[in-house]
């Protein structure tokens, strides 16, 4: 059984997982409503907020899966990319949980574990797959041929699908983080309303989505006073281009590599919208969907305990000197 920790941004995030990728237990606790008031993640207090958390979400974990640290035979944990202080105190709980017992320890990159969280069970995805991670942080179409690693085939030139969620819902006077909020104001507005860009830059299968950040802000400004009342519109209107710019490279990249099946990660994979516009296209395609629930789809640490089973671990105490790194 692995332990796995991530704490690479503002969720404290504890699992257990077995070797044959069965997930035990899977605790999370978000700082979301901490940082709600600033508009967004402060690294300084998301770090101590960790320190506060990290050991009371392991214990929550271990409780859950009914087992004790004696039956715990390695520890895994995000080592990169993220806030370098939050990621510390992950790496550093798990050597102090890791070391003692002589466990050995394996350091995740935290963009994988976005890429194989649909290899846990149940219906773990077979590779050959296309990967659509869609985060907070990052937004790329990644190939799985081997779930040890990806290659990946595009990605977003400026701002992340996530980011362009909660800075879309500064811009509408919604809370952090703006994503779910979109999600739910969507429903009640008309999607045709606004015509906002569809930036689909280059040949390849590249993002980019901060020419449509700029449009509705634009949009927002121009309504003035009338903003308020078409909030639900502009939503709608919002959420539809970012989703079909997504939707639009995903089908590219399927019809391009030929693989069989298609997995979502990343939070934007819990959109209510982007999850149906993908099952609309694979199943056009005639290609196999994998779209892990919302609780795989943001930071948790089960995938990255679904990473941890693909890596080669560290023995001790080979990793008594692993740092922590901001990026990959
Ligand atoms: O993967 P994640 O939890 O953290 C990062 O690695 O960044 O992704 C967080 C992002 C945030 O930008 C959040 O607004 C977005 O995922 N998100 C959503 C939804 N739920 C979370 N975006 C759109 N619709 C949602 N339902
Ligand atoms: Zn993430």
């Amino acid at each position: 059984m692995i332990l796995a920790l991530e704490t690479s941004c503002d969720d404290t995030c504890a699992a257990v997982v077995t070797a044959e990728g069965e997930i035990r237990s899977n605790a999370i606790s978000s700082q979301g409503l901490l940082h709600a008031r600033y508009g967004g993640v402060v690294p300084e207090i998301a770090s101590r907020r960790h320190v506060e958390l990290v050991d009371a979400v392991t214990a929550d974990a271990l409780e859950r899966a009914e087992t004790s640290l004696d039956e715990i035979e390695s520890v895994a944990v995000t080592r990169s990319p993220g806030l370098i202080g939050a990621l510390l105190v992950g790496v550093a709980s798990a050597k102090g949980l890791a070391a003692p017992r002589r466990l050995p320890l394996t350091p995740v990159d935290h963009l994988h574990g976005h890429v194989v969280a649909s290899t846990l069970q149940p219906g773990p995805i077979e590779p050959p797959y296309l990967c659509l991670v869609a985060s907070g942080g990052h937004t790329f179409l990644a190939r799985v041929d081997d779930p040890a690693g990806y290659a990946v085939l595009g990605q977003t030139l400026d701002d992340a699908a996530g980011e362009a969620f909660d800075k879309g819902a500064r811009m509408l006077g919604l809370s952090y983080p703006g994503g779910p909020e979109v999600d739910r104001l969507a429903r009640e507005g008309d999607a045709d309303a606004f015509d906002f860009p569809r930036s689909l830059p280059g040949d390849g299968l590249d993002f980019s989505f901060s020419g449509l950040k700029t449009a509705l802000l634009y949009a927002v400004r121009d309504l003035g006073d009338g903003a308020e009342a078409r909030r639900a519109d502009l939503a709608a209107s919002y959420q539809r281009a970012i989703v079909a710019a997504l939707i639009a490279r995903l089908g590219q990249a399927v019809g391009r590599e030929k693989v069989p099946r298609v997995a979502l990660g990343g939070g934007v994979a819990a959109n209510s919208e982007l999850r149906e516009a993908a099952e609309e296209l694979c199943a056009g395609l005639g290609v196999e969907l994998h779209v892990p629930p919302p609780e795989l789809c943001t930071d948790n640490a089960a995938m990255i305990a679904a990473a941890a089973r693909f890596t080669d671990p560290l023995d001790y105490p080979d990793y008594l000197g692993l740092d922590a790194a901001a990026r990959s």
